[in-house]
């Protein structure tokens, strides 16, 4: 059953156009009665996106994030595919980070398995699933699929973690991701995953999560989050980590490994029985215990053959997370913890969640199998993962 739901998560598509979401258009026009109503008026329902964009064009205050839209600089997205032009759009920027130029779309060949949203840009099962309302109980062989595709992805998010340092360009993170995906048969789940660009998401300093590598070079003192997600064997498998570039101030440090012990603290919880509800109550704990604040917008999310279905698991402390923990799930915990206020705010681009102060913003992610006795990190660190936090050396 098709129900209106809660989220205001931007990655909960179940319910709502997602373009219109990223729009920020209203819910009325933008929401659809059935998943195979809105399949079926997408092609006349997609000019709603063009007009919105059009119409805002010049009208945006800093208090309308939804209407400042339209600037030339940003048509970029819904027309020429995805070139930044120099010229800026108009924004209140939080912070200091600016976005640069993204370069064109990179190719997966054709010998290795694509999502359905690969060619188009729209995942067409994903929404209409009843995996969206269901948590599933993978099958022994979906588990030894999903060790296999995680594993791959933790390679890949390693092999990205050795090109980080200043001078090198998101848009570099990406090519290593995007590459060491491929060798290893995958396909990089971001790519065109509801029109994202890029094969990862690299978000850097107030970069909350979701943000597009591109053209700027990362500098001594900033930390960057790279998160990856690969399709391999009909699954995938999520993870990110967040480093430090060069040397960062202490408080940012601090940041970085708080997030780190938030992630490492709600795995230790999770065994049959327990509460989803319970995962954001220990995250809250330690990141106020530490003066942070817990991202609310965002949430982790249940996967495999889907890249986000249920259940629904929010970070923050009471939270209203329907349901218990059965052996044989599978989903991740995604903390982003912020160095100062917990609200977010989204850059023009549709896709870049900053942090509404300017402050930074660290995550940590995992995918994790609920077992008889608790919990496997199918994305665990291995023996070569590189030594880049200071607090795990012995
Ligand atoms: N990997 C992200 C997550 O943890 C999702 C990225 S979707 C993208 O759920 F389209 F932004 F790439
Ligand atoms: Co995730
Ligand atoms: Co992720």
């Amino acid at each position: 059953m098709w129900q209106p739901c809660a989220s205001s998560d931007p990655i909960c598509f179940v319910c709502r156009c997602p373009k219109c979401m990223e729009l920020k258009l209203p819910r009325e026009g933008a929401s659809f009665c059935t998943q195979d109503c809105f399949k079926a008026s997408w092609s006349s329902h997609k000019s709603v996106h063009l007009k919105a964009k059009l119409s805002s064009f010049g009208t945006g205050t800093p208090h309308e994030q939804n209407s400042d839209l339209l600037n030339e600089g940003w048509l970029y997205c819904l027309k020429k595919g995805q070139a930044r032009t120099p010229k800026l759009p108009h924004f209140d920027w939080t912070g200091t980070l600016r976005p640069y130029p993204i370069a064109g779309r990179r190719v997966v060949p054709a010998h290795i398995k694509h999502p359905d949203w690969a060619v188009d840009g729209i995942p067409k099962i994903e929404p209409n699933s009843d995996l969206q309302h269901v948590v599933e109980i993978k099958t022994v062989d979906q588990i030894e699929r999903m060790r296999e595709t995680c594993r791959i992805a933790r390679e890949v998010l390693d092999a990205a973690a050795h090109v980080v340092r200043p001078g090198v360009t998101t848009d570099e993170i990406d090519r290593v991701v995007h590459d060491a995906t491929i060798a290893a048969g995958g396909y990089p789940s971001p790519l065109n995953y509801h029109f994202f660009p890029k094969s990862c998401c690299t978000s850097v300093n107030e970069v909350i999560c979701h943000g597009i590598p591109d053209a700027r070079t990362l500098e001594d003192g900033d930390i960057v989050n790279v998160d990856v997600t690969v399709y391999y064997k009909g699954v995938h498998g999520d993870l990110n980590e967040t480093y430090f570039v060069g040397n960062v101030d202490e408080e940012s440090q601090r940041l970085v490994r708080c997030t780190y012990e938030c992630l490492e603290k709600a795995i230790s919880i999770v065994k049959p029985g327990v509460r989803f509800r319970e995962i954001g109550e220990v995250i809250n704990r330690h990141a106020s215990m530490s003066g942070f604040s817990v991202v609310k917008s965002i949430c982790g999310h249940g996967i495999g053959e889907l890249f986000h279905c249920a259940p629904n698991i929010p970070h923050y402390g009471r939270n209203k997370a329907v349901g218990v923990m059965k052996a044989g799930q599978t989903f991740t915990i995604e903390p982003m913890i912020n160095a100062g206020v917990w609200r977010d705010r989204m850059w023009p681009d549709g896709w870049t969640a900053v942090t509404a102060d300017g402050k930074r913003s660290a995550q940590f992610e995992h995918t994790l199998l609920v077992t008889q006795t608790g919990v496997e990190v199918l994305t665990a660190r291995l023996p070569s993962s590189p030594h880049v936090f200071p607090w795990l050396n012995a």
